[in-house]
């Protein structure tokens, strides 16, 4: 496809290699100049339905469509799952005829993928318990600020095989970057998202590893990456994992086994001093703030793209 006019982000694997670089490099151009895009989705409606909480991805998500001429509208699920008082399809077959993008958080993937098979507008993952899309997003953007051309770089990611440790490997590997993922024996990611990552790596180059020494994965990092090791949903197990978990602690003494030039990183939010230290989270390594503020940008450049306000031209120079 020349164009992302139209469609779905519910995984970065509906995305290829060139369509990602294209989406970041916009990301980079849109924070260098944002008054140059701040009437390009003028009056375009964004809704967002979530099942679950949100700081920055709401915020993020609003502040990007506000900033760019359009409107959000937030409707809380967390009281109710979505498909509960109207099936999605019908939900779908209504807000198409109001809204011009669907923003989703939710438990079960399969209620994004649902709603993008029956809406004729674009629907954008905001986090399931399978991906976290535009988290992946933000982070590689945030990569290529630090270290430029990313191909052949060592992404290091230890704790829980994730939603977001998901989709980073999948985006790492579109980019060309070797990623390695260190976790617990039955906490490694899910093998039909490892086998996708792999068959993309192997075009761009990109080699996946898993391992289960924390220490073997971070050695010679150049990003260590970390997440809870309980996910929303899953607090009920936060008990059982705690001990399993704590050997993967990102703190000085794992860091040391990274490259001196390493920069660390999570999502947040941070369960402090449980799967990073404080002294890590706030040390001159990390870049979770830049992350953070990564989101709108990247977020912004998405939508630009899937709402037909900036087309795909020109190669990439990132990737
Ligand atoms: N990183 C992230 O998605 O944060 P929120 O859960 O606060 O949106
Ligand atoms: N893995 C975490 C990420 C939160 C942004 C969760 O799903 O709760």
């Amino acid at each position: 496809a020349d164009s992302l006019t139209g469609r779905d982000l519910c995984s970065i694997a509906d995305l290829t290699s060139a369509e990602t670089a294209a989406i970041l490099e916009l990301a980079h151009a849109v924070k260098a100049n944002p008054a140059a895009y701040r009437h390009a989705l003028d009056a375009k409606q964004m809704v967002m339905f979530f099942e679950k909480a949100s700081l920055r991805t709401r915020l993020t998500f609003e502040t990007a469509i506000n900033t760019l001429g359009g409107n959000a509208i937030f409707v809380d699920q967390t009281q109710s799952p979505l498909g509960e008082r109207e099936s999605l399809a019908d939900m779908a077959r209504n807000l198409e005829r109001w809204s011009s993008v669907l923003v989703l958080r939710t438990y079960a993937h399969e209620t994004i993928t649902e709603m993008a098979q029956y809406a004729s507008i674009p629907v954008i993952n905001a986090l399931s318990d399978l991906e976290h899309p535009c988290q992946a997003l933000a982070d590689c953007m945030t990569v290529q600020e630090r270290f430029g051309n990313v191909k052949g770089l060592h992404f290091t990611y230890v704790g829980d095989g994730n939603n977001v440790c998901h989709s980073l490997m999948l985006t790492a590997a579109q980019l060309g970057m070797h990623f390695t993922v260190g976790t617990p024996k039955n906490y490694a990611p899910k093998a039909d998202i490892v086998a996708q990552a792999r068959a993309i790596g192997n075009e761009t180059g990109s080699h996946i590893t898993l391992v289960n020494d924390p220490v073997a994965a971070v050695a010679g990092a150049d990003a260590v990456y970390t997440d809870v090791c309980t996910s929303m949903g899953f607090e009920h197990e936060a008990t059982k994992r705690a001990p399993i978990f704590k050997p993967y602690q990102v703190n000085e003494t794992l860091m040391a086994h990274a490259s001196p030039s390493a920069v660390f990183m999570h999502c947040l939010p941070a369960h402090r001093n449980a799967e990073v230290t404080d002294a890590v989270l706030d040390g001159p390594q990390s870049v979770v703030f830049e992350q953070a503020e990564n989101r709108m940008h990247a977020q912004k450049a998405l939508m630009l793209m899937l709402l037909g306000g900036a087309s795909l031209k020109k190669s990439p120079t990132h990737a």
